[in-house]
């Protein structure tokens, strides 16, 4: 039987489906190993399904052996593998696409609602206790309807944010490398970053973490947003510089920002914490128990195809071998 070993213990039908095939061995349902427990668990794993926070690189791999035959990220980003290190291995690498879109785009939509809302403030006002009285200049925040919404990455998630945004009679407008298959349905224009950036009232960000998305959004690209616009981040923390963000939040540059990712993970910028304009959850895009079961479950499909000597259902396209 091949050795399956999971970084943390999987959710749903995933260890069923697992167990049918190879003998498993799961890391905890909660919290995390440390490093050095980490390369101990997958030492000897046929396939191993890892977890975003792990650092899948070469001393990873080397900790692994040379059984290995796949990575199965339950995640649909896979910025925390080192893909041109698996390829020279031969190492098949998966993650978890289309499964977690409408929940990630109902968190970013939330984001949204949020910031332009003021809910955040309006929740902390009332449970601090302060005195508050309705009034027309009390608490006034952003309409969504007749804005445009613009869009960095119009793929499976961005585009479900794209579909909400229509719904509450926002205009959508998307920043990608090439044209998007959603554009027609939205009715979504493509134009260039600096444009998008300037003609937005909400921009809401899907890119993948790459080294040419990383600190995409700086001090340049926040001043060239209207003072009134609203920050959405759901995909990850580095695509924005921080420190940039808390200055321009801090100075009135951008209206507010809701943020679902951080750069240094879980640690946030302290200058965002002092903020009143900016609400901050930890992480909890996917996070719903049948996306979860869900992002398991295709996990799991992807090891036992990989087992099998298939091609996996959701394989991310390794770079060239160097
Ligand atoms: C992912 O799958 O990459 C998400 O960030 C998980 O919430």
């Amino acid at each position: 039987m091949p050795t399956i070993v999971t970084t943390a213990a999987l959710p749903g039908r995933a260890p069923e489906i697992l167990a049918a095939v190879g003998d498993v061995r799961s890391g905890p349902a909660s919290g995390r190993l440390s490093r050095e427990e980490l390369l101990a668990l997958v030492a000897g794993a046929d396939v191993v399904a890892s977890m975003l926070y792990d650092r899948v690189d070469d001393e990873f791999l080397d900790a692994v052996g040379p059984q290995l035959r796949g990575i199965c990220n339950v995640a649909v980003g896979f910025d925390n593998i080192d893909l041109a290190a698996c390829a020279r291995r031969g190492v098949v690498v998966t993650n978890t696409p289309g499964v977690l879109d409408d929940a990630t785009a109902d968190l970013a939509f939330a984001l949204i609602l949020a910031a332009r809302r003021r809910l955040g403030e309006g929740e902390r006002l009332i449970r601090a206790g302060r005195p508050w009285a309705w009034g027309l200049d009390f608490m006034v925040g952003h309409d969504l309807r007749g804005g445009r919404l613009g869009i960095v990455g119009l793929g499976g998630i961005g585009s479900r944010v794209a579909a909400r945004g229509r719904a509450f009679g926002m205009e959508i407008a998307y920043f990608s490398r090439g044209d998007s298959p959603h554009a027609a349905e939205l009715e979504a224009i493509r134009l260039d970053l600096d444009e998008l950036l300037a003609t937005s009232d909400v921009l809401s960000l899907h890119s993948p973490l790459t080294p040419e998305t990383q600190h995409l959004i700086g001090a340049r690209e926040l001043a060239l947003m209207k003072p009134t616009a609203t920050l959405v981040n759901t995909a990850r923390g580095a695509v924005i510089d921080e420190p940039a963000l808390a200055e321009a939040l801090r100075d009135g540059v951008i209206a507010n920002a809701g943020l679902d990712v951080f750069e240094h993970e879980p640690d946030v910028h302290p200058g965002l914490l002092e903020l009143e304009n900016v609400v901050l959850v930890p992480h909890i895009g996917s996070s719903t128990t049948e996306t979860r079961d869900a992002m398991a479950e295709l996990a799991a499909d992807n090891a036992v195809a990989i087992l099998r000597g298939e091609d996996p259902p959701t394989p991310v396209h390794p770079p060239a071998v160097d």
